[in-house]
């Protein structure tokens, strides 16, 4: 696997293009995410909320979706905004979303600097999980 470096900024105005893109209706909370894979690629996306509000997609799913489509792979880098465009914890459902697709060395922007993964999904369930009790 490539070890790539991170564009922060890079990652950062890649998520406020997205967040640009939100269906927030009902929160009236945008959000956008992007993540750099461990290839190189910058992949994003937006939430999109529905009438139903407990079903609406958190900008997490929409990333992973786009990861997927455009060729899969892991993540090595995150990084979220609201409609300010400041920095902003991905939910913890998102966390595990996240964690499934996470590189060794994935780091995540947060609001107390630079994290990784574990710090910020510790103990983590996991794939792992899955085959121990069979
Ligand atoms: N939201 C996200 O898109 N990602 C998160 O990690 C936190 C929450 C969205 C879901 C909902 O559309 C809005 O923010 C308010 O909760």
């Amino acid at each position: 696997m490539n070890i790539v470096d991170v564009d922060w900024a890079a990652l950062e105005a890649a998520a406020v293009a997205a967040m640009a893109h939100a269906y927030a209706p009902y929160s009236n909370f945008a959000v956008g995410a992007a993540a750099l894979t461990a290839d190189g690629r910058i992949i994003s996306g937006c939430n999109v909320e529905n009438a139903s509000y407990g079903l609406s997609l958190c900008a997490e799913c929409a990333l992973i979706g786009n990861l997927h489509m455009t060729g899969g792979g892991l993540l090595r880098a995150f990084y979220c905004v609201d409609a300010g465009g400041n920095i902003l914890m991905p939910c913890g459902r998102c966390r595990q979303l996240l964690y499934e697709f996470r590189a060794p060395d994935m780091e995540l922007m947060t609001t107390q600097g630079i994290r990784t993964m574990d710090q910020v999904l510790p103990d983590a369930f996991g794939p792992q999980h899955l085959e121990e009790t069979r």
